[in-house]
């Protein structure tokens, strides 16, 4: 019996021991599972793009952002020596006049890291306001399509396109359907914004629906004129919020 009994005590002491070799090899096990644990965010890392790499992805993926904008500056000859009357509706920046939708399109391209363009006529603008108004009422009146100087090449690498314009006799100025004629956008989003004194979007975005019946046209940021050159914060917090 009391030979059974030592049996049976040597044999639960070799199942114990047994039983914490196992768990001794347990952390070992955890320590390899770990150093693979760390191991795995390292490659992650390595496979992540760098911004370079992500741009040039993206101009082929089709998800690049395009701020598409028409601002008087760029299609006016004006001198350097403009006079305040001219350019009362106008800004600087750092010395430089700019237009107020210029500007907007500046801050969201800037904000959005896209691609920038200007939507510029052939035929310039009077460096007069007033005469401005009048060349842009008959081409109102005539249902013109002022001839574009600069295209865009390749729309199609394009997800999401900012278009910046001011408000010319309540309606987008022709030039602005003349960019909508010539693009088919269907598709893509398209982020639509005005600069004005006092009407507002007036009918742009429904217009735009219209012209782009198969993109998804969202209003964006309405802003007076005057108010432009204080906007920067809320443009680019309107892209933020759309990103
Ligand atoms: C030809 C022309 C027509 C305009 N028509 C209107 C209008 O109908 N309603 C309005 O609120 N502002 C009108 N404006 C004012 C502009 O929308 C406003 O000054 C805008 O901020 C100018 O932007 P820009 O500097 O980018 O050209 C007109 C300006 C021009 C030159």
């Amino acid at each position: 019996m009391r030979r059974f009994a030592m049996i049976l005590l040597t044999a639960v002491l070799a199942l114990s021991l047994a039983a914490c070799g196992g768990n001794a090899s347990e952390p070992a096990e955890t320590s390899a599972q770990n150093e693979t644990t760390n191991a795995a965010p390292a490659a992650i890392v390595e496979t992540i793009p760098s911004p370079e790499t992500a741009r040039a992805e993206a101009a082929t993926d089709g998800s690049k952002t395009l701020v598409a904008y028409f601002s008087r500056v760029g299609n006016t000859d004006f001198p350097d020596d403009i006079d305040a009357v001219s350019s009362a509706t106008l800004s600087r920046k750092d010395g430089e006049l700019k237009g107020n939708a210029q500007l907007m399109a500046e801050w969201m391209a800037e904000e959005a890291g896209g691609d920038l363009f200007a939507i510029q006529t052939e035929n310039t603008y009077p460096i007069d306001y007033r005469e401005t108004t009048d060349v842009a009422k008959r081409e109102q009146n005539a249902n013109d399509r002022p001839a574009l100087k600069t295209h865009i090449d390749g729309m199609a690498d394009y997800s999401t396109v900012y278009v910046v314009f001011p408000n010319w006799w309540v309606d987008l100025p022709m030039a602005v359907y003349a960019f909508f004629d010539e693009y088919d956008l269907s598709g893509k989003t398209v982020y639509v914004s005005i600069t004005h004194e006092g009407s507002g979007f007036s009918r742009t975005v429904s217009t735009i629906e219209n012209l782009e019946p198969d993109a998804s046209v969202i209003e964006g940021l309405s802003i007076r004129g005057s108010k432009v050159p204080k906007s920067e914060e809320t443009v680019r917090q309107f892209v933020r919020d759309h990103q």
